[in-house]
């Protein structure tokens, strides 16, 4: 927690101390004012900031408790850094604390989650002391368009977001995507707040700060990393998402259970019922490991250079298939359940992984109802398709292998041995 205070407040309360050696030369507010500067990319990544100029040390004291009650996740990310909660019913007092103070909001929402959704929010913007302006987008990949962000900032216009405003993204990836882009296009970035309603856009999108859309064909090719103000991952929405969806999430759950938290993994296997019932303690607690995973690892790595490979475990072989079935066929979780088994089969071939845990998550994903089937696919068009990969990555592909439960690691493994790998998965 960063107890923040204004210079002249700093410098008041230090006045009377002359163990301070950097603040022995000059004017004692200016050098503060200074140091805070030179410091704020690291005070800022911190779970929750309290600021202390007014007050007493027992209401500070007050309000560090309730952050360690709420255990927020942080997501580092210098100056962007930003929490994520993870609770039931903790969308709307999360919004009314997050939106508090911002000139205009606007609520952006898809058709199918405004009217379930949309009116949990109501006390939290009330008690933020904001009335949005909304925006109720077509459902769908199909709508994650150029014209879809022309909308939102068609809205942003007409609602007058100024850079003291917030964005407000309610729904699946999809929403959170085009909102995040929005807010970070508009006005050259302004604040956003995601409010995820699907179990992927919980423990996936939310955390990152990627934001865009899709180009035709080209899946999410145009974009910005920009990271929210805050995000609430409310579980009770997830009640209402509909069951392809939320399993196919589940495959993403056991992808971070195997990259980072072994106790993760426990869970889903003894409690697998509970986990399809979406009993909203679990759920909680699933949802904040799967997080706390993304987080620890992506806070190390914002833009993507080595360490946020291993988030790719199971993607390699898995966008293959996804793609090669037009993106139609499979969902993108039911993907990933396969590209699971691959890279697990695979790092057994390799000598990487035990073959008894590849046989264990197969049985796991199996339990929820994932395909796991890889005799059942097209691996051969689906090799031939990364293959075709090969002229862009030089001939080789960063491939994640498992050699424990939160114990992965990468090679650089040749496209032509990989395919060779992937052709023999059939038998
Ligand atoms: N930014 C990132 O890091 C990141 C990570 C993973 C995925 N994504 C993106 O996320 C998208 C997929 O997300 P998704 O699976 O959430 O899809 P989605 O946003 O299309 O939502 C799936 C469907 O469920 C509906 N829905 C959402 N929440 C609901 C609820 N609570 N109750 C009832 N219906 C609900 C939606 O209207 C939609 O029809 C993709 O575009 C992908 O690129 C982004
Ligand atoms: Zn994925």
């Amino acid at each position: 927690v960063t107890l923040s205070a204004a210079p002249e407040t700093i410098a008041a309360r230090t006045a009377a101390d002359a163990t301070r050696p950097l603040l022995a030369s000059g004017d004692r507010a200016t050098r503060i004012a200074d140091l805070l500067e030179l410091r704020a990319a690291t005070y800022a990544e911190c779970h929750a900031q309290i600021d202390t100029d007014a007050g007493d040390v027992d209401r500070h004291a007050r309000a560090a408790l309730a952050i360690w009650e709420r255990d927020p996740i942080a997501v580092a990310a210098g100056r962007n850094s930003y929490a994520v909660d993870v609770g039931v019913a903790i969308a709307s007092p999360r919004l009314g604390e997050l939106a508090r103070g911002a000139t205009a909001a606007l609520l952006i929402s898809d058709e199918n989650v405004a009217p379930l959704h949309r009116r949990s929010l109501d006390v939290g913007f009330a008690s933020a002391g904001v009335s949005p302006s909304v925006v109720v987008l077509e459902p769908g990949e199909q709508r994650k368009t150029l014209s879809s962000v022309e909308r939102l900032w068609q809205a942003c216009l007409a609602a007058r977001l100024d850079r003291k405003s917030v964005v407000v993204a309610l729904g699946g990836g999809v929403i959170t995507d085009l909102a995040g882009f929005c807010a970070a296009s508009w006005m050259r970035g302004i604040r956003w707040l995601g409010l995820p309603t699907t179990l992927l856009a919980m423990v996936d999108a939310s955390v990152g700060g990627k934001t865009g859309f899709d180009l035709g064909e080209a899946k999410n090719a145009v974009g910005a990393f920009w990271q929210p103000a805050g995000v609430a991952c409310d579980v009770a929405y997830l009640n209402t998402e509909p069951a392809r969806g939320y399993v196919s999430a589940l495959a993403e759950v056991i992808k971070s259970a195997l990259i980072g938290d072994a106790e993760l993994l426990g869970v889903l296997e003894a409690r697998s019922d509970a986990v399809l019932a979406r009993d909203p303690e679990l759920l909680t607690e699933i949802v904040r490991r799967s997080v706390a995973v993304k987080a620890r690892i992506v806070s190390r790595d914002e833009r993507e250079s080595g360490l946020r490979a291993v988030l790719n475990l199971g993607h390699t072989v898995g966008h293959a298939l996804e793609a090669q079935g037009a993106f139609g066929v499979l969902s993108h979780g039911e993907a990933i359940s396969l590209g699971l088994c691959a890279a697990l089969r695979i790092g057994a071939r390799l000598g990487y992984t035990p073959p008894a845990l590849a046989a264990r998550i197969e049985q796991l994903l199996d339990r929820f109802g994932l395909p796991v089937d890889l005799g059942a696919q097209p691996l051969a068009e689906a090799a031939a398709r990364l293959d075709l990969d090969k002229k862009r990555t030089g001939g080789a592909l960063r491939f994640v292998l498992v050699r424990d439960v939160a114990d992965v690691t990468y090679i650089d493994l040749p496209v032509a041995e990989l395919v060779n790998h992937v052709r023999a998965l059939t038998n």
